[in-house]
């Protein structure tokens, strides 16, 4: 469920992006507690029409345990509702509502491991590898970093104070690549987009050893994952140590189809489960279910309505469903009956959605 949360600080990182910490009562702490590499939810209204957009979060949960604080690196895109507002007009002392955490870009950092992670971002994808690095570094006294950050000038790397910050307090395992696509930088080879000729160029150059990294994290664009993706493949990484997050920069989600039921709105009897209790609805073949379960259950849980954020995910219990879209629902979740509702099609006459699970 959202809760409102006051803004403690808006602090302007580049020309276009700011951090936006919010303050957590004691109260809500255990309900708004995190993995770091995890994102949230906020929501806004804008005239008649309900804004809700995923940022993920740079802060640590040792912040949120210790001083109540929980920050979002917020970059404007074109024609963005929430992130123009953020930058332009959020101040200390506002409300803001706020899904909790959640999200799959983690791994289970333990005092006693000592692992090689390497984190691949480009722009705003540095925000939640910034919060695994401050994690891991500090929890693990025994494992290193090593980040390949691209961006486009050094005046717009967002979070370049904290990077530079945690390589001065971990010389010796942080090891930091910064790669500029508009700024010539004295070795050609990191002037230049990030993309799959650059990345096997670097690991061919040695900056990074792939051989010693245990764990990979690709935070970026659609475009520069995939690339990531299919070098790391090329060079025999397993796709089990390699996690990743999409940014989905393509600009805004279609509107929430809510008011008008489908012509064949009957040919599918659906019921949902969310916070225990159960709903249910008719809906047509050719809607995603998210759509015809918000006529029921206004509160159910979504942001980008485009397969990316993983906000709407829920176990499909009986019946079949088509995908038109996943970014982000792993082949392990899957494989145990996770769907993203947003882009489901019902395939069955019936169908049973747990949201709860
Ligand atoms: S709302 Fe983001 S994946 Fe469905």
């Amino acid at each position: 469920m959202f809760k409102p949360l006051t803004v403690a600080d808006v602090r302007e990182l580049t020309e276009d992006a700011v951090a936006v910490t919010f303050a957590v009562p004691a109260e809500l702490r255990e309900t708004f507690a995190f993995a770091p590499g995890q994102h949230l939810t906020v929501r806004m209204r804008a005239g008649d029409q309900e804004i809700r957009r995923s940022y993920s979060l740079c802060s640590t949960p040792d912040e949120l345990a210790e001083r109540g604080r929980l920050r979002i690196g917020v970059r404007e895109i074109a024609g963005g509702a929430f992130s123009a507002y953020a930058r332009r007009a959020l101040r200390a002392g506002d409300a803001v509502e706020v899904l909790p955490p959640l999200g799959h870009f983690t791994t289970a950092f333990d005092a006693d491991r000592a692992r090689h992670y390497a984190a691949i971002a480009a722009g705003s994808g540095i925000t939640p590898v910034l919060s695994l690095m401050a994690t891991g570094l500090a929890t693990e006294a025994g494992s290193r970093f090593t980040l390949l950050f691209g961006n486009r000038r050094a005046s717009t790397v967002m979070f370049a104070e904290e990077v530079a910050d945690l390589k001065d307090r971990y010389p010796d395992r942080l090891h930091v690549v910064h790669v500029l696509s508009r700024e010539p930088q004295l070795s050609p080879l990191l002037s230049g987009r990030l993309d799959g000729d650059r990345l096997r160029a670097t690991l061919d150059a040695g900056l990074i050893d792939a051989s010693t990294v245990d764990e990979w994290f690709l935070c970026g664009p659609y475009g520069m994952v995939m690339d990531a993706r299919g070098v790391l493949a090329e060079r025999g990484v397993p796709d089990r140590v390699i996690h990743t997050e999409l940014f989905h920069v393509e600009g805004e989600p279609a509107p929430v189809r809510t008011s008008e039921p489908a012509a064949d709105a009957s040919a599918t009897t659906v019921t949902i489960t969310l916070d225990g209790r159960e709903s249910t609805f008719r809906m047509g073949g050719d809607e995603r279910v998210l759509d015809a379960a918000l006529r029921v259950r206004s509160e159910l849980p979504y942001a980008c309505r485009g397969g990316v954020c993983s906000t709407c995910r829920a176990r499909l219990v009986e019946g079949e469903v088509s995908m038109v879209a996943n970014y982000a629902l792993e082949p392990d979740e899957i494989a145990a009956g996770y769907i993203l509702t947003c882009q489901s099609r019902p395939l069955t006459p019936n169908l049973k959605v747990d949201y709860d699970a």
